[in-house]
């Protein structure tokens, strides 16, 4: 049989001085969107992330606080392991440098080189920015403070031990010449090179003052520099030196990942170590933008940090995963807001991708009783449809190939809105009407329901619970949890007769008021609101006249019901999804325990278009629907031959 192809992914191992934000949270989600698709293409993959525990900013806290290193680190970690699991991250391995299966390798390795003569002692005199923790000598100081971060930097003077880099440099520049793949993406590596070519001084490999660090094996008055341990964690968790077969079916690793903040440690220091090591580099170094908030970069010490756990309780983990893959265009830098946030899963979850399966379900049930139908009648525009899927599929796999994940995801997004643009184009409700038009009806589901199939499929690896969620309504899939990318390329894979059922609302709508509100007011509207819906008209004793002027203000429009489903938790509500002409609203009325869903989709109905908007049960209603009713029936007013958007008078 033969064997499947490795794949071994890497994210930095993050220091475990205060929990992780967003930030951190970026880059594990970007190596886990990676690990999904190259396991769903068939590969056997690895994928390691960690935390790089030893150095002075790790002492330093912990000390200030009164605590061993280890005991000050141990419940961060924990929480550190919580969010991969809260965040769904496939880890295969969680590395921690204060492990004995590194320390080991972190000894050999660095005993290997001195004996080979590529780290020699001296006498050492710079500078050190303890939160980066790296040395400057004077020439790199900006203005005197850490190159990097503009901090004040201590100096330093003690003897150490060297790393002779530039013997390597140009060996590495060849390296990159020639692996135009090397480091990714391609900007990064130009700067990258210009750097080396600036020329590269010896690297400063151990610290005599504090001890909180892997011991030279033959100085322990020295620790090993943070860095150069730390990088070594994706040899040592492979089995360097311990396991040599499958080390040596992981190494090179086929990418590590990161933010362009510690590129050149990757870039640079780590292909030299390895040189110096006689080991191959890996294939590729990808360095990320990063997450600013509207303020500048987050960071620990600004105290401005996000913390990714309170954004999977309040949004769901796979529309969290989906906004960070978007965010940040290839290779640049990316804002984040929680409004930003909440406005793109407003926007493409729950109005473009939720609306696609939610319309389709309900027409499928209403159309076919639920059963996803045999296609029967074809038309040239569903080739339109076919060519955009076998194109979008194409191009979502270069672009996860390359780890452009804003690239992908708006490749996957087209085939959504094309699928939303078919249905206005084909009009099911009135193929609906026409009983010779039944086929076409049954082709426009089938192939609805085949691109949501690949849809489901391609974002499988940014969102690993839709799948089986929609699933659960649409039954395309024997087992949701363990899909084929391939089979997203392949038109057809839809089996007819599968029961459709309605469910949950997918990713239901944020209202955005609400970020800014308090809850207490939120309930307060919710039930003046509800008294409205409610409230019996009382008889005036006089009649009390309005004038033509005062019907005037009120806008009447025509509406049509695109979607609809019910409130969850709400007995008597519907949420709406209507169209005035060009502009889509969302409109909840108190008449489910009178009106199925699917009994009002396709429908149009009159909009009281110009209602001061109100919440209801958190969702933010645009409007009000008329509906005669006496003490048991309510009869929502239908208009049949005029378009949505047309003025009631
Ligand atoms: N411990 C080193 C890495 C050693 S790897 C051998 C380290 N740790 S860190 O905790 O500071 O993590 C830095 C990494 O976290 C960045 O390279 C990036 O992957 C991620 N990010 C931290 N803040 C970020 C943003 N604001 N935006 C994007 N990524 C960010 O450096």
């Amino acid at each position: 049989m033969e064997s499947r192809k490795n794949y071994y992914i890497t994210t930095p191992i993050y220091y475990p001085s205060d929990n992780l934000h967003i930030g951190h949270a970026y880059t594990t989600v970007a190596g886990d969107c990676l690990a999904r698709f190259k396991r769903m293409s068939g590969y056997d993959v690895h994928y390691l992330t960690g935390t790089d525990e030893h150095g002075q900013k790790i002492e330093r806290t912990a000390r200030s606080q009164g605590m061993e290193p280890l005991d000050f680190i141990n419940p961060i970690v924990d929480s550190i392991q919580a969010l991969w699991k809260k965040l769904l991250i496939t880890n295969d391995d969680f590395i921690r440098t204060t492990e004995a299966r590194h320390e080991k390798v972190v000894q050999a390795l660095f005993q290997k080189v001195y004996e080979q003569g590529d780290i020699y002692m001296a006498e050492y005199q710079g500078w050190y920015c303890t939160p980066c923790e790296t040395l400057f000598t004077e020439r790199q100081l900006a203005e005197g403070k850490c190159p990097d971060c503009g901090r004040e930097v201590e100096v330093v003077k003690e003897e150490s031990y060297f790393f002779n880099m530039a013997k390597y440099a140009d060996r590495l520049l060849d390296h990159i010449e020639g692996h135009p793949d090397f480091i990714q993406p391609e900007s990064r590596r130009n700067e990258v090179v210009s750097f080396i070519k600036m020329g590269l001084e010896d690297l400063c490999v151990s610290r005599t003052s504090f001890s909180w660090g892997v011991p030279v094996p033959f100085n322990d008055k020295h620790v090993v520099y943070v860095w150069f341990d730390a990088l070594i964690n994706y040899l040592s968790a492979i089995g360097l030196g311990v396991d040599d077969k499958a080390f040596n079916e992981r190494w090179p690793a086929d990418v590590h990942i990161m933010a362009k903040d510690i590129l050149r440690f990757h870039a640079i220091i780590w292909p030299i170590m390895l040189m110096a090591l006689d080991l191959p580099l890996p294939k590729k170094v990808y360095a990320h933008g990063w997450i600013m908030l509207e303020g500048g970069k987050m960071s620990k010490s600004k105290g401005n940090v996000v913390d990714p756990v309170i954004l999977v309780d309040k949004y769901g983990v796979d529309a969290v995963r989906y906004y960070l893959a978007k965010e940040l265009t290839f290779g640049q830098d990316g804002i984040y807001s929680e409004e930003m946030m909440a406005g793109r899963i407003n926007s493409d979850l729950a109005n473009d991708l939720g609306n696609l399966i939610s319309r389709t379900v309900a027409m499928i049930i209403r159309y076919f009783k639920g059963r996803i139908p045999e296609p029967a009648e074809a038309a040239p525009l569903d080739e339109e449809l076919k060519e955009l899927a076998a194109k979008v599929y194409q191009e979502a796999t270069d672009k996860l190939e390359r780890l452009d994940l804003s690239g992908y995801l708006i490749a996957v997004m087209r085939l959504v809105s094309r699928a939303n643009k078919y249905i206005d184009e084909t009009e099911p409700w009135l193929l609906a009407k026409d009983e010779a038009r039944i086929g076409r009806l049954a082709e426009v589901m089938y192939n609805l329901a085949e691109c949501i199939r690949m849809v489901l499929i391609l974002t499988a690896p940014v969102m690993p619970t839709l799948a089986s969620r929609a699933n659960q309504q649409l039954n395309l899939f024997k087992d949701a949890n363990s899909l084929t990318w391939a089979e997203a390329g392949r038109w057809g894979l839809t089996v007819a007769g599968s029961p459709v059922q309605k469910g949950e609302v997918l990713f239901p709508r944020i209202d955005l008021k609400s970020l800014e509100e308090k809850p207490v007011e939120e309930n307060q509207q919710e039930k003046s609101a509800q008294e409205v819906i409610k409230a019996e008209p009382v008889a005036p004793v006089e009649p009390e006249y309005i004038t033509i002027d005062d019907f005037a203000k009120m806008e009447l429009r025509v509406a049509e019901v695109v979607a609809c489903e019910k409130m969850e938790k709400a007995d008597k509500l519907l949420i709406l999804k209507v169209r005035l002409g060009e502009e889509e609203r969302t409109v909840v009325s108190g008449i489910a325990q009178h009106y199925a869903p699917e009994e009002l989709i396709g429908k149009k109905v009159v909009l009281v278009a110009n209602l001061k908007p109100t919440k209801l049960r958190g969702v933010m209603s645009q409007g009000m629907i008329l509906a005669a009713s006496d003490a048991d029936h309510v009869e929502v007013l239908f208009v049949d031959q005029i378009p949505s958007g047309n003025r009631v008078k």
